[in-house]
């Protein structure tokens, strides 16, 4: 079926739409005649999409939710379901990441990812799931990401908190789905959106001794530049991470497996073939998960080094 024979007229849902993957779902949904609630802390970009969505002869609403703060999700909940009526797409999409050496990344690094990428889903699904059993449909997409899939050093609090995305899918997708409630889980290798803005960096105690937190603020910049323009290059999985697949044909990719129900999305073959290998060859996975590892860990460790020799300039 065309999409937007679809979605029109239906209704969705999405967190972190402001930006990224979330506003290029918006994006489409929109054109495709799907009534909108779009929702993030980012209040300033959160209403210049507001106002990019208003040419299209939907609702739109956009609510400021922070989706660690439970009681603002609850209200995100309310105002959809007094909005929208029936709510047919629930996009949990809201994320941050955080990257360094597990020995260097501070427990309020690890506790904050945990927050968003998990807690956050959890408080997001949990608000809506008695309007989706009382209607009997729905459908409930996590964007979680290939970490949640696939183990990389240097990622252990996003790797946790999107395996824990996928977990926490798998078992709704066991529970719900023979009974109208439809659940996919989102898998994206890297795509260049604006997630390196909010991504933490472990980088050890003693590497920071001397430098003023100030300038170290603004050398974190060059360095996650260098990281995020490397991570998310074009290139294959055997020198770089498979990335630099454009946000607006991944999110294409996405919606049509969407419709198809998917449990399992992902942009290219790389994600299955991952599964397969994981399953039916571990020795390979095995050599990939260390190569992957050794290959991030020496980018985070290149990017450090950029920006704490930046910051000793100053
Ligand atoms: N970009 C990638 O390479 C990639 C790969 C795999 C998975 N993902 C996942 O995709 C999702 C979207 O990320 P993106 O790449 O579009 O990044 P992005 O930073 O461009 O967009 C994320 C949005 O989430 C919002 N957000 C952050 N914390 C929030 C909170 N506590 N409450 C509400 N909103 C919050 C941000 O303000 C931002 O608008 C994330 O879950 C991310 O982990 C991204």
């Amino acid at each position: 079926m065309k999409s937007k024979k679809f979605f029109k007229g239906k209704s969705a849902v999405i967190t972190g739409a402001a930006s990224g993957i979330g506003r290029e779902f918006a994006l489409n949904l929109a054109k495709y005649g799907c009534n909108l609630v779009i929702s993030d802390i980012n209040m300033e970009k959160l209403e210049l999409l507001r106002k990019e969505l208003e040419e299209f002869p939907i609702k739109v609403i956009s609510v400021n939710c922070d989706v660690t703060k439970n009681s603002q999700v609850r209200n995100l909940a309310k105002i959809s379901i007094k909005e929208l009526g029936e709510i047919y797409f629930l996009f949990s999409n809201a994320g941050i990441a955080t990257g360094g050496p597990f020995e260097d990344i501070t427990q309020a690094q690890w506790e904050k990812t945990i927050n968003v990428n998990l807690f956050g889903m959890y408080y997001v699904v949990k608000a809506f799931i008695s309007k989706f059993l009382e209607q009997k449909f729905g459908h409930i997409i996590v964007t979680a990401s290939i970490a949640g899939s696939l183990g990389v050093g240097g990622l252990n609090p996003y790797n946790t908190s999107k395996f824990a995305n996928a977990g926490f899918c798998e078992s709704l997708y066991s529970e719900y789905s023979h009974r109208g409630i439809d659940v996919s889980v989102i898998c994206p290798f890297p795509i260049r959106t604006n997630l390196i803005d909010s991504v933490g960096f472990g980088i050890s105690p003693e590497k920071l001794e001397g430098i003023n937190a100030d300038d170290m603020q603004e050398a974190l910049k060059i360095g996650k530049s260098h990281y995020w323009e490397e991570f998310t290059k074009k290139q294959g999985l055997s020198h770089g991470f498979a990335g630099g697949f454009p946000v607006e044909r991944a999110v294409k990719r996405f919606i049509k497996k969407i419709k198809k129900k998917k449990l399992y999305i992902f942009e290219r073959r790389y994600g299955r073939a991952m599964q397969f290998l994981r399953g039916f060859i571990p020795g390979l996975y095995r050599k990939i998960l260390i190569s992957f590892g050794k290959r991030h860990l020496k980018l985070l460790n290149e990017a450090t080094e950029k920006a704490l020799e930046f910051a000793k300039k100053q």
